[in-house]
């Protein structure tokens, strides 16, 4: 995780990095630093605590904003707690190069007793603060340039590493490489100016031309010169390509709302739209899915599905395995991508992996996609970013088209994914036979229907206040649902919880009496998804076991219910549709209500404690 960001150029590089910091404080959030060179001195200013905790730090001093060259870090502490000497960036003990890097070196220990070997000390508690130092040390015994010694450096460390670094006795360059965490360059005018980021967020004003830098990638960023790129390992040449940016500034502003999670469980309708258009041809009952389409038959003749994924990705993957399997007939596993990849897991080359990522660079994701493809297995990643690293390594793929997702606490990210799983699961069902083609037009009508009906049930946030205002004392949650919706209330659990730091729990409905039910009491409430479809009876029969035990019932259930109105609590009522879009309906009061709870308990609902938007650690 950290964010980091960088420019060279002829404007004045302060404003451009500490406002790239802002825009990548998703990926971590607990110190921050910017470091400035004014043609003669670096400049380092960096704390514990967030950008604005390091702009009071920068204004106190205007020479500490000057210069047209800056590299800057928002941290997610690794190695070393966060105070403000393990803050980045870090200088060598030369004080010639500076650094930021994004990820873990992990033979750092080793690395660090030799240099302390050679007479080297370390102020810092960071592996980065070896790894500059190696470089310098790398660039003193070769007697070569920054970039080579930066890569001779790299191919002695094991880890994950996004690094930008500078040197301030050859001041027109800067070099960055990456492995298992992302690296965007974006090109100024005519060369005349260079931007850096872990995500194009930072420079989207500046320039739509951007390099993204590929696994095991080093580039060299000289000023009028251009970017140069290298394979770290042979030393090779590659020929970077210049890629269009699609993202524009209001996608990542706040517009209006008071935070990024609400505007984007706002944005949900729009979002799932974006999704299927050009997709779906409900009159002629056709979808249309490049990724899909070009590999149809590996997926017709599949002996299994496999979905990975992690948090948020692998509740959508539960959903994905009621869908594929109701709509498809097609056997599906769902895994935690963590515990699949070092699991030794049984992969033939007749299955489909599906991994599923908001971001794309979820680092357990990536590597049990790598695994997946050493076994043969076909790859198909359903993901937000578009050129992230995942959608990079799989054989093909879906994009979402959720548009940027900034609160750290997944939305739209889910409804998306779930929606492109619906379709695939529904093209496949189609052509296989195994879903009737006169349901197949009825279900796409009704998936058109969807955005509408989202939209109506953003309206009831004055109902969803009054209950979370009921609720926000509460000590522990249980979550309930079954059938396609038991992975929606696991869902609700783990957004109550990141966000609020309430202890909730979700379970299949069913399973509450084989343990959970000892919990209930009069200050247990219990969110139970009823909607008037699949289990409908059962599930009333579950409320009713909680009612018995005193147990509070938040229940979501379908316009015009009656049964479960007369027992519970509180009702809140979603419009109908089919059980295999439901999650779609049913999760979107959840994240409301989470989300109010957080905002009344005063949190920081869209940068929650210990987390961060992009795990790129393992
Ligand atoms: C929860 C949340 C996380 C992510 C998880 C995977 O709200 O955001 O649980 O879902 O870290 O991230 P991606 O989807 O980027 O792979």
């Amino acid at each position: 995780m950290c964010g980091i960001t960088g420019y060279i150029g002829y404007r004045d590089a302060y404003p451009i990095v500490i406002n790239g910091l802002k825009r990548l404080e998703y990926r971590g959030y607990d110190s921050a630093g910017i470091m400035l060179y004014d043609g003669e001195t670096m400049h380092l200013s960096k704390t514990k605590g967030k950008v604005c905790d390091l702009e009071e730090i920068t204004n106190t001093n205007e020479k500490r904003k000057k210069g047209k060259i800056g590299i800057g870090h928002t941290r997610w502490a690794t190695h070393g707690v966060p105070n403000d000497v393990n803050s980045h960036p870090h200088f060598s003990q030369s004080g010639n190069l500076a650094i930021v890097h994004n990820g873990i070196i992990e033979n750092y220990d080793t690395l660090k007793k030799e240099l302390i070997a050679r007479g080297y000390s370390f102020k810092s508690d960071t592996d980065t603060e070896v790894l500059v130092n190696l470089i310098d040390e790398v660039k003193k015994n070769e007697g070569c340039k920054l970039g080579k010694a930066v890569q001779l450096a790299l191919t002695q460390v094991i880890g994950a590493y996004a690094i930008a670094v500078f040197d301030k006795t050859k001041p027109n360059e800067i070099i960055v490489a990456r492995l298992g965490s992302p690296i965007a360059i974006g090109v100024g005018k005519d060369f005349t100016e260079f931007f850096i980021a872990s995500d194009a967020s930072p420079f989207i004003e500046y320039t739509k031309e951007v390099i993204y830098l590929d696994e095991h990638e080093l580039a060299i960023i000289k000023l009028d010169k251009g970017v140069k790129v290298r394979k770290i390992n042979d030393d090779s040449l590659v020929d970077a390509k210049i890629e269009e940016l699609q993202m524009n500034l209001e996608q990542i502003e706040k517009g209006g709302y008071d935070h990024f999670m609400l505007k984007e469980i706002h944005e949900q309708p729009k979002a799932i739209t974006d999704t299927y258009r050009g997709r779906i041809l409900a009159d002629e009952g056709i979808i249309k899915m490049a990724g899909v389409d070009n590999n149809l038959e590996k997926f017709l003749t599949a002996n299994r599905i496999i979905i990975v994924g992690c948090g948020t990705s692998w509740h959508a993957g539960l959903v994905g395995e009621y869908l594929f399997e109701h709509l498809a007939r097609i056997p599906v596993e769902v895994e935690y991508a963590s515990e699949f990849r070092y699991r030794d897991p049984i992969i033939t080359p007749k299955d489909v992996v599906i991994a599923i990522s908001q971001s794309g660079e979820t680092a357990d994701t990536l590597a049990a996609i790598k695994l997946a493809k050493s076994k043969g297995a076909f790859v198909f990643g359903v993901c937000n970013v578009v050129g992230s690293s995942i959608a990079r390594e799989t054989h093909a793929g879906a994009y979402t088209h959720a548009g940027p997702e900034i609160g750290v606490a997944s939305t739209k990210a889910f409804t998306t994914q779930i929606t492109v799983l619906s379709l695939i699961a529904l093209k496949l069902g189609s052509e296989k036979g195994t879903y009737a083609k006169a349901n197949f037009q009825n279900y796409l009508r009704r998936m058109e229907l969807i955005p509408s009906k989202v939209e109506e049930l953003l309206k009831i946030d004055n109902q969803i206040k009054e209950i979370a205002h009921i609720y926000k004392d509460a000590y522990n949650c249980l979550y309930l649902g079954r059938g396609f919706n038991f992975p929606v209330a696991l869902e609700g659990a783990l957004k109550l919880k990141e966000i609020s730091y309430i202890h909730a729990e979700g379970y299949p409905a069913a399973e509450m009496k084989h343990g959970p039910i000892a919990l209930i009491d009069e200050n247990m409430p219990v969110f139970v998804i009823a909607i008037n479809k699949g289990h409908y009876e059962k599930i009333v029969s579950n409320i009713q076991e909680i009612k018995a035990r005193s147990g509070k019932i938040i229940a979501i259930v379908t316009q015009g219910d009656v049964e479960v109105k007369r027992i519970a609590d509180h009702i809140i009522e979603i419009p109908e549709t089919e059980e295999a879009l439901s999650p779609l309906l049913t999760t979107i009061p959840l994240q409301l209500l989470s989300y109010y709870i957080a905002v009344m308990l005063n949190k920081n609902v869209d940068q929650p404690r210990n987390l961060a938007k992009a795990v790129t650690v393992e």
